[in-house]
């Protein structure tokens, strides 16, 4: 009897084609009208979704730590990169009055995400993406918290690094992003959480003149928000005591010998260009002499 529908029927048991709202019974599968029925118009849609992670949301406790950790308000924009059922989200705008998004590969999420958000009153503050992680567009965030994997995290790492602003804050529930150690990491109740700060690329030659008039010159080497590297000061060889990168902020200290006082210059990274964010030892911005790479 089955021999002759069109389609092909080794896949499916007749209680799986009552599934279909059809009134079937084995009599009318041989009913002239059900074989010119094409089955894919009757396909029960199951959307097939390859996470990279499963779905285990953030206990709400977790989600305050989180939140915290990331020193989310008002100015931000949170992505929540798998956002699940969009607690993280919802909460940074109900409790923190942040705008946010979350993405999720899984459409059974997203709807809930868009759901809960609309049952809190927050709807006009988030939004909910269906899409991959590893492709969806988050440049514009100023925070971005994860509860992946860490190898889902390490797949992330360059374009965090790369597309993030600097100072963008990365949080991440439970799972570390390989080499790139956290500026913060933190025990929640037995729950580790880890915070990066997107470090500005600071890598190569630079040159300034201080408010003393002497020409200081640097050559840095970086590694994610590690920085080290040499200094000179009127073309002779200095030393670099101490350099610390946090987002776009680079601290410099710089001593003729180790026994002298160091000079220390705060500057910000801004377009190309190392500008004096305190103090008033530095006349002139620095400006890079070649780029290197790292
Ligand atoms: C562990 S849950 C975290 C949910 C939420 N962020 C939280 O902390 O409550 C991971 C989420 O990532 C989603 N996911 C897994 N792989 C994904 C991918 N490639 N792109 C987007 N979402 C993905 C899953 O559907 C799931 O909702």
């Amino acid at each position: 009897m089955y021999k002759d529908l069109a389609f092909d029927h080794d896949d499916y048991t007749i209680d799986q084609l009552r599934d279909l709202d059809y009134e079937l019974d084995e009599d009318s599968m041989s009913d002239p009208d059900f074989r010119d029925l094409v089955f894919d118009d009757y396909a029960i849609e199951e959307p097939e979704v390859f996470l990279d992670v499963p779905f285990v949301p953030t206990d709400e406790k977790v989600v305050q730590a989180m939140l915290d950790l990331a020193e989310v308000n008002s100015k931000d924009l949170l992505y929540d990169l798998g956002c699940g059922d969009g607690r993280i989200v919802v909460a940074a705008a109900l409790d923190r009055n942040a705008r946010g998004i979350g993405i999720d590969m899984d459409p059974m999420r997203v709807a809930e995400a868009m759901e809960y958000a609309g049952n809190t009153g927050v709807e006009f503050m988030v939004d909910f993406f269906e899409g991959d992680l590893l492709e969806a567009d988050f440049s514009q965030a100023t925070v971005v918290t994860l509860y992946l994997l860490d190898l889902v995290n390490v797949e992330l790492r360059p374009r965090l690094l790369n597309e993030l602003r600097p100072g963008t804050r990365i949080v991440s529930h439970a799972f570390d992003m390989g080499d790139w150690r956290p500026d913060v990491r933190q025990n929640f109740s037995g729950i580790n959480l880890f915070k990066w700060i997107v470090p500005a690329k600071v890598a190569g030659s630079w040159q300034w003149q201080a408010a003393s008039g002497e020409t200081y010159k640097v050559e840095l080497q970086q590694k994610y928000q590690r920085v080290k590297g040499k200094a000179w000061i009127d073309g002779k060889k200095a030393q670099l005591k101490s350099a610390l990168l946090m987002g776009d902020l680079l601290e410099l200290q710089i001593q003729t010998t180790p026994e002298s006082q160091a000079a220390s210059f705060v500057m910000r990274c801004e377009a190309e260009q190392l500008v004096a964010a305190e103090g008033d030892l530095q006349a002139t911005p620095a400006v890079r002499l070649e780029i290197q790479t790292i």
